[in-house]
């Protein structure tokens, strides 16, 4: 299964565009979860304490735990995020907070180290930016949790930047990019 993690915000998202694509490529067949119309919240004080307790217990029946369930089981996994601040938009980290969970996509060895427990062999990360794309905190954070954190070996940028620069053909810059996936 391919899991597609919809990020973007706009309707009209140029991002969601070129994840599109990247998708078509992959076979055209996916689940999509778009999470501005998800009902995730992220976790507080109740959510924490419970989530801990179930963990705990090893009780990972409650629906709480659905969201990390769906990606520990996905193939592939193709998330779209509009670089925003330097980063990507706010429901992608709480989308995070709610499926980074110990004993789904993630244990601890005897040495207390690291292991990933998620299928995916693969993770694209697909976004656009407005003007020069710098990784470190949204793709390189996302490609940290999962080569190290979660056990997805191969990890996979496709982007499309300066697309909001005066005298900059934005569709042109972006129909490249789309190009190089169809
Ligand atoms: C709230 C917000 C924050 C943004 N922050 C940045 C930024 O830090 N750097 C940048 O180059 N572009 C920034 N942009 C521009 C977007 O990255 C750019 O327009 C992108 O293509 C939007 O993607 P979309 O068409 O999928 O919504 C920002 C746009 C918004 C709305």
């Amino acid at each position: 299964m391919i899991l597609y993690i919809n990020c973007c915000a706009r309707q009209e998202s140029r991002t969601h565009r070129l994840a599109k694509a990247v998708l078509q490529k992959l076979g055209g067949e996916y689940t999509e979860l778009k999470l501005y119309k998800e009902n995730l919240r992220p976790l507080d004080s109740k959510s924490l304490n419970r989530r801990t307790e179930l963990i705990e217990r090893g009780d990972y029946s409650d629906k709480m735990f659905d969201y990390a369930k769906q990606f520990a089981s996905a193939d592939t996994i193709v998330i779209s995020a509009p670089y925003w601040d330097l980063s990507f938009p706010a429901p992608l980290k709480t989308y995070i907070e709610n499926i980074y969970v110990t004993g789904i996509v993630s244990a601890y060895n005897e040495k207390g180290m690291p292991v990933g427990l998620c299928g995916a062999n693969e993770l694209y990360y697909v976004t656009t930016a407005g003007g020069p794309y710098d990784p470190t905190f949204s793709y390189g954070y996302i490609e940290s949790l999962a080569k190290n954190f979660f056990g997805i070996a191969q990890t996979r940028l496709v982007k499309a930047e300066m697309l909001d620069i005066d005298g900059n053909n934005a569709e042109k810059i972006l129909n490249r990019e789309i190009k190089n996936w169809t």
